[in-house]
């Protein structure tokens, strides 16, 4: 091959590493932040039927996608396409991957700080008193002052970059197996926590009992956005980690179970909030504030809300943590092997790249507020764009490329791992229609609705 990387190409050392992995790039601030507000605003159960519907028929197959290109290419977004299809322009399809997982790291980075800000403060007991309901004006002060924001988006960028340093192996690998099973286990503690209050059970009933007078044509795009968000579709982060795969583990498996996993810390997610929201007769349409303003209000006046809340933000803190470096090893993945800069270098030049985008990220809330691209602060801008137009163009261009441009053999051989694996009767058929004409049709209608509202 023309472009040899400057350095050895790292692996995963093990299945489950790639699994947590996969799943810590997956759960993050979509499940713990977005997932719930999303619910609440558009009919609790309905909302989720429609979501489980997007992510078994539609957003499972084009991460099945990703994974192939990933693992067959063994290359980083850009070098995949330009592997698999040399002399072509596909090579530009991987550059929107890489653009879009630096758009969403700008932003990412600017909530990842925030968690560690609302850490801080439940560690310093913040929430243990009914002070929690100034938590509006202290929320809105916080993020639109200028220094404080930005210092805390900092430590989350430098806590990502020396993960990132330490290579697959031992940085996202050893980082991810550890930390998502205490996530899980501090999750599932916080959901039975909501769901044990008294008058909880109608924020459960909520939760699993679908309302469609709720569920409009925008609560579909909504559904449909979200899925492609949580499991980290577009920005070729599932196709950077596919490719230190090996050749023996099965893509449909790891697909399937990070899929799954993504799905159930969603649920888990809604379990842990909506329950207490009801409990203290809120309502659940609170928008993006519900974790940063409600939560703390409820904190404030739960028994032992003060733990409750140190978990909660560990929790978010953790799941922010794990998805980030997954969107930075994207933009590394590149450096090192089209640009050959050494890693320690790339970390060094993409974190001063993404120093400036996250500050003015964070500036866009406050002082830089009045700045303002197509009516959008910047903030708003890189989201987005890069939600709404660079990952969606990426899973787009990701499945017409793998059902149009490889041949059906090549995708068999690939899912089976080579024959190692056995498909079940008419998976590979019903697949390989759902990425030739399915997929591509949902997304279009996506792009279109997005681009339209
Ligand atoms: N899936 C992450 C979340 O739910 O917060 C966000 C994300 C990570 C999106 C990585 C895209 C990505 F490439």
């Amino acid at each position: 091959m023309s472009n040899q990387p400057s350095e050895k190409r790292d692996t995963f050392a093990s299945s489950l590493g790639i699994l947590l992995a996969m799943t810590g790039s997956a759960v993050g601030l979509g499940n713990l932040w977005r997932f719930p507000y999303l619910v609440g605003e558009n009919g609790g159960a309905a909302f989720i039927l429609v979501y489980l519907l997007f992510v078994v028929f539609i957003c499972l197959p084009i991460m099945m996608c990703e994974f192939i290109l990933g693992r067959r290419s063994q290359a980083n977004a850009f070098g995949a396409f330009k592997k698999l299809a040399p002399g072509t322009p596909w090579k530009h399809v991987g550059m929107l991957s890489v653009l879009a997982a630096a758009f969403i790291l700008s932003f990412y980075s600017v909530v990842g700080g925030w968690s560690i800000k609302y850490l801080v403060m439940a560690c310093g007991l913040k929430f243990t008193s009914p002070e929690g309901i100034l938590s509006e004006t202290m929320f809105n002060s916080f993020v639109t002052s200028t220094w404080p924001p930005i210092i805390y988006t900092l430590i989350f960028l430098a806590c990502s970059g020396i993960i990132i340093v330490a290579g697959v192996k031992n940085g996202i690998e050893k980082f991810t197996k550890s930390l998502m099973p205490v996530l899980f286990v501090l999750m599932v503690i916080l959901a039975v926590r909501s769901m044990t209050l008294p008058g909880s059970g109608e924020g459960v009933r909520y939760l699993f009992k679908p309302d469609f007078s709720k569920f409009t044509a925008a609560s579909g795009i909504a559904a449909l956005g979200q899925a492609f968000f949580s499991l980290s579709l577009g920005c070729g982060t599932i196709l950077t980690y596919a490719s230190y795969v090996s050749r023996s583990e099965n893509i449909v498996k790891c697909s399937a179970q990070t899929t799954l996993l993504d799905t159930l810390f969603a649920l888990i997610a809604g379990c842990a909030i909506m329950p207490a929201v009801f409990a203290y007769g809120i309502s659940p349409g609170q928008g993006p504030g519900l974790v940063f303003v409600t939560l703390p209000a409820i904190f404030s006046e739960l028994p032992a809300g003060g733990f409750a809340a140190i978990i909660f933000f560990v929790s978010l803190f953790l799941a922010a943590l794990t998805s980030a470096i997954s969107l930075l090893e994207v933009v590394i993945a590149f450096l090192i092997e089209e640009c050959k800069l050494r890693r320690p270098t790339a970390v060094a030049v993409s974190m001063s790249v993404f120093v400036v985008l996250a500050v003015l990220c964070s500036l866009s809330q406050g002082v830089l507020s009045h700045v303002k691209i197509f009516s959008l602060n910047i903030f708003d801008l890189f989201d987005y764009v890069s939600a709404n137009v660079l990952m969606t163009f990426g899973a787009l261009f990701a499945v017409i490329f793998v059902g149009h441009k490889l041949k059906r053999e090549d995708i068999e051989d690939e899912l089976s791992s080579g024959g190692r694996y056995r498909l079940p009767k008419g998976f590979a058929s019903a697949l390989y229609f759902i990425i030739r004409w399915a997929a591509p049709v949902v997304i279009i209608g996506l792009l279109v609705a997005g681009l339209i509202s």
